[in-house]
C-alpha cells in the first residue's frame, strides 16, 4: 500500500481519479454489510445505475455500467469498490491534510476516523456502525467529499445531501463550513422500505446519529453512558457500590458489551446472558466480562456466593436470557436491577434469540421459516415478560434499555402495559431516559459532550484530561446539590479515563457535562492551544443528547406535556448551532432507534485557539445545551426548570419562557 504524504496529499486532491482504476474486489479480511433487500423495480434499478453513472465522464460508462449493475444484484447496494482509494484509512495529524482551510482539514480527519477499519463496521460499505450507518453512500461521495474540503476557502461552504456533496457555495468565515442532511425525507414517505428503495437508488442513506455526521469516537462513548445510568439505577433501589447488588441483562454485543464493565465500575454482581458464544467469548478476551459460565445450575451457586461475599464481578451467562429470569425466580435468587439489550429493533433477523431454539437451530429457521420463527420470538417475549413480571412483584427495578423490548413484548401479547396509562406511560416500566438519563442527566443539561485531539498525540488527550479534571474540580466545590453527584461520577470518570484506555481510532474523550461545564472546558483547551501546549481541538457530541435528539420513546422519553412526537427541538438546534459558529452540522432521519422514529442532530467545532473560537464556543455552546434544556423546562420538568433559571441568572440575554403550574383539579371540567 503506497502511504507517503505527498501521494496522500495529491490523491486526495484528484478527487475522482482521472485515469480509470483497475477494478478491485471487496477484501475478505474485512467485515461486510449483509445483502440488501431486492426492493427495486427494473425501471428503478437503470434509474439506479443513472444515478451512479452521472459521478463519472461518459467514456467509462460502459465500462462502469455492467459494474454497476452486477455490484446492484450482488449487494442490492452500488458502492463503487473500484473507487476505494490505494491509502490506508485512519485520522491522520491534522497538518498531514491538503486543505487551504484548518476547519475543512479537521473535518477531513473526522471523516476518515469514521471510515478507518479499526473504527468502522463495514468499513469498504462506508458504514461506521450499527449495521446501517453510513458516512457515504458510495465512494465516489466519498473522494468528491474530500477534494472539496481540500480546494474550500472559509469563503465557503459545502452542503452534503445525504452523503452527495452538492457543492460548494459561497459564504462567510462565521458560517458552517459544512452542512450535512441525512435521510430527510417527506414524513408520508419515512417507512423501513422506503429508506431501502431510496438508499438503493443513490437518493438518501440513513446516517444512524454520529456516523454520518463525522462525530463518532469508537466504544468508549457507550462505556461512560452505561455507566451512569446502571451507577443511578443502584442509586435509585437504595443500594451502595460493593454491597452484593445484583444486576441481570442480556447481549454481549455491539453497545450491550459494555454491561458487564459498568456494572464493575458500579460496584456490583452483574449477569449478562447471551446466546451468540463468539460474542461472549470475544468479550471475555477482551477483559470486558470477568467469567463465562454454560450451565444454569452452576450459575446459580456462583451467583449465591458472589451476592452473599459482596463482590464486585461481572459473569457471562452463555445461553439464554429467559433462562436466567427464570432460574432465579425457582431458587428464589432476589434480582436489585433488571434490563435487557437484545437486539429488539431488529427482532425477526438475528436481534433476539427465542428460548425454545438453540443458537445454531434459530439462525437457520430465520432464514428457511421465517413465519414459525416470527411465532416463537413472540412466545419467548411472553415468558420472557413473565419471568421478569414474577421478579418486579417482589421489587426488583427493571428498565427498558432503549431497545424496543417493551414495544415488542406488547406486540408479542405480553404482560407489559401499564394498568393505568398516562401520556407517555403506557408500559409497566419506565424506559432508561424517563427514569435515570432525562431527570437525572438530560434535565440538568449533563450530555455526551466529547472532543479529539487533532495533533494525533496521546500527550494532548492526557493534557486534556487534566485541564477538564480541573475545570470540573472547581465547578463542583461551588455546584448546587442538585448536580455536585452528576458532577463527581464525571470527575471520577476523567480521572480513569487513561487508565481504562480506551482510545480506538483518533485520540478522543467523552465526557458527560453540562453547559456551564462544556463552556468552561472548552475555554481552557482554546487557552491551552494558544499557548502552543496542544495542537487543535474538534469539540462535539453524540446527537443522543439534551437537545440534539426528539425520540419519543427514548431521548425525549421523559417529555409528558403531548410533544414528545413533536421534532421542533431537533431543528432549532441544528439551525441555531449553524448561526453561532458551529464548523460542522448534521441533522438526520433515524438514528438509533430506526429510520422514521427519530429526528438527531449534531455540531463539530474545530477551537485554534483563537479569539474568533472563544467567541464562537461560548456563544454555540450556550444554546446547544440550553435549547434543550428550555423545551424540557416548558415540559414541566422540574430538573430543567431548576436548571433554566440558574441558567438565566448566569447568562445575561438569556430569556425563556417559563411554565405556569396549576393546582386545580382538571379532569372535572371534561
Ligand atoms: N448501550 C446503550 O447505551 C444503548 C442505548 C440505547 C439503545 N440500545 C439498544 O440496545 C440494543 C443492543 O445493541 P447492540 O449494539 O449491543 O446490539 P447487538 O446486536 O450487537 O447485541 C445484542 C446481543 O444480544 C444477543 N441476544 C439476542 N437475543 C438474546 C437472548 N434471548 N438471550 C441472550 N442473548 C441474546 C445477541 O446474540 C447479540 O450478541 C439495541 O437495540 C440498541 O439500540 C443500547
Amino acid at each position: 500500500m503506497i502511504d507517503t504524504a505527498s501521494h496522500f496529499a495529491a490523491e486526495i486532491s484528484a478527487g475522482i481519479p482521472s485515469s480509470l482504476p483497475e477494478p478491485k474486489q471487496p477484501d475478505q479480511s474485512f467485515s461486510h454489510a449483509p445483502k440488501r433487500k431486492d426492493i427495486l423495480s427494473n425501471e428503478e434499478k437503470v434509474l439506479a445505475l443513472k444515478n451512479a453513472l452521472r459521478y463519472f465522464p461518459k467514456a467509462w460508462h460502459s465500462t462502469l455500467a455492467p459494474e454497476f449493475a452486477q455490484e446492484l444484484k450482488d449487494y442490492g447496494r452500488i458502492y463503487m469498490y473500484r473507487f476505494m482509494p490505494e491509502y490506508e484509512m485512519y485520522a491522520r495529524p491534522i497538518n498531514e491534510y491538503p486543505a487551504k482551510s484548518q476547519q475543512a482539514a479537521a473535518i477531513m480527519l473526522m471523516i476518515q476516523n469514521n471510515l478507518d477499519p479499526a473504527v468502522a463496521q463495514h468499513p469498504q460499505e462506508l458504514i461506521t456502525y450499527g449495521g446501517n450507518g453510513a458516512v457515504f453512500q458510495n465512494w465516489a461521495q466519498y473522494l468528491l467529499t474530500m477534494q472539496y474540503l481540500s480546494e474550500m476557502t472559509e469563503e465557503q461552504s459545502l452542503h452534503m445531501y445525504s452523503g452527495h456533496p452538492m457543492g460548494l457555495f459561497p459564504s462567510h468565515p462565521d458560517a458552517p463550513r459544512v452542512v450535512v442532511t441525512n435521510g430527510m425525507v417527506i414524513p408520508n414517505y419515512s417507512k423501513p422500505d422506503d429508506w431501502e428503495k431510496f438508499n438503493a437508488l443513490g437518493v438518501s442513506q440513513y446516517g444512524q446519529m454520529t456516523a454520518g455526521s463525522y462525530m463518532y469516537i469508537g466504544p468508549q462513548g457507550i462505556v461512560h453512558g452505561t455507566t451512569i445510568t446502571v451507577l443511578n439505577a443502584l442509586r435509585k433501589v437504595g443500594r451502595e457500590p460493593n454491597s452484593g447488588a445484583l444486576f441481570v441483562t442480556a447481549g454481549l454485543g455491539g453497545m450491550s458489551g459494555a454491561q458487564p464493565k459498568a456494572g464493575n465500575i458500579a460496584g456490583c454482581v452483574s449477569v449478562t446472558a447471551e446466546v451468540n458464544p463468539a460474542a461472549s467469548r470475544k468479550r471475555h478476551e477482551q477483559g470486558w466480562v470477568d467469567e463465562l459460565i454454560d450451565d444454569i445450575d452452576e450459575l446459580v451457586s456462583r451467583v449465591k456466593k458472589a451476592t452473599t461475599g459482596k463482590e464486585t464481578v461481572s459473569i457471562a451467562y452463555e445461553g439464554n436470557v429467559v433462562e436466567v429470569w427464570e432460574a432465579f425466580e425457582r431458587e428464589g435468587i432476589y434480582v436489585d436491577l433488571g434490563s435487557d439489550q437484545t437486539s429488539l429493533h431488529n427482532p425477526w433477523a438475528g436481534g433476539y434469540y427465542p428460548v425454545q431454539l438453540g443458537f445454531e437451530e434459530a439462525n437457520e429457521m430465520m432464514a428457511n421459516d421465517p413465519d414459525k420463527f416470527h411465532d416463537l420470538v413472540q412466545e419467548s417475549l411472553r415468558r420472557h415478560a413473565d419471568a421478569v413480571n414474577k421478579h418486579t412483584a417482589k421489587g426488583t427495578y427493571f428498565f427498558d434499555y432503549g431497545n424496543a423490548f417493551l414495544l415488542e413484548a406488547s406486540r408479542a401479547g405480553a404482560e407489559v402495559m401499564n394498568p393505568q396509562p398516562s401520556i407517555g406511560r403506557e408500559f409497566k416500566y419506565p424506559s432508561y431516559v424517563q427514569d435515570i438519563m432525562g431527570p437525572m442527566c438530560f434535565d440538568y443539561g449533563f450530555g455526551p459532550f466529547r472532543w479529539v485531539c487533532t495533533s494525533g498525540k496521546a500527550e494532548d488527550l492526557e493534557a486534556t484530561d487534566k485541564i477538564a479534571t480541573k475545570v470540573l474540580s472547581e465547578l463542583a466545590a461551588k455546584a448546587p446539590d442538585e448536580i455536585r453527584q452528576q458532577m463527581e461520577d464525571n470527575i471520577r470518570w476523567i480521572i480513569a479515563a487513561g487508565e481504562n484506555k480506551m482510545v480506538v481510532g483518533s485520540q478522543a474523550r467523552i465526557l458527560y457535562a453540562d453547559s456551564e461545564g462544556r463552556i468552561k472546558i472548552a475555554q481552557a483547551f482554546n487557552q491551552a492551544i494558544k499557548e502552543g501546549k496542544i495542537g487543535p481541538v474538534v469539540l462535539g457530541r453524540d446527537h443522543h443528547d439534551v437537545s440534539g435528539t426528539d425520540s419519543p420513546y427514548r431521548e425525549t422519553s421523559n417529555i409528558y406535556d403531548g410533544s414528545q412526537f413533536t421534532a421542533d427541538m431537533a431543528i432549532q438546534n441544528v439551525i441555531g448551532d449553524s448561526f453561532r459558529g458551529a464548523t460542522w452540522v448534521s441533522i438526520h432521519n433515524g438514528g438509533g432507534v430506526g429510520w422514521g422514529e427519530v429526528i438527531n442532530g449534531g455540531f463539530g467545532m474545530l477551537l485554534d485557539g483563537t479569539e474568533d473560537s472563544n467567541r464562537r464556543l461560548a456563544n454555540m455552546l450556550l444554546y446547544d445545551v440550553n435549547n434543550g434544556i428550555a423545551r424540557r423546562s416548558w415540559a414541566r420538568n422540574e430538573g430543567a426548570v431548576f436548571a433554566i433559571k440558574r441558567e438565566m441568572q448566569r447568562s445575561p440575554g438569556l430569556k425563556i419562557t417559563l411554565p405556569e403550574e396549576t393546582d386545580l383539579d382538571l379532569s372535572n371540567l371534561i
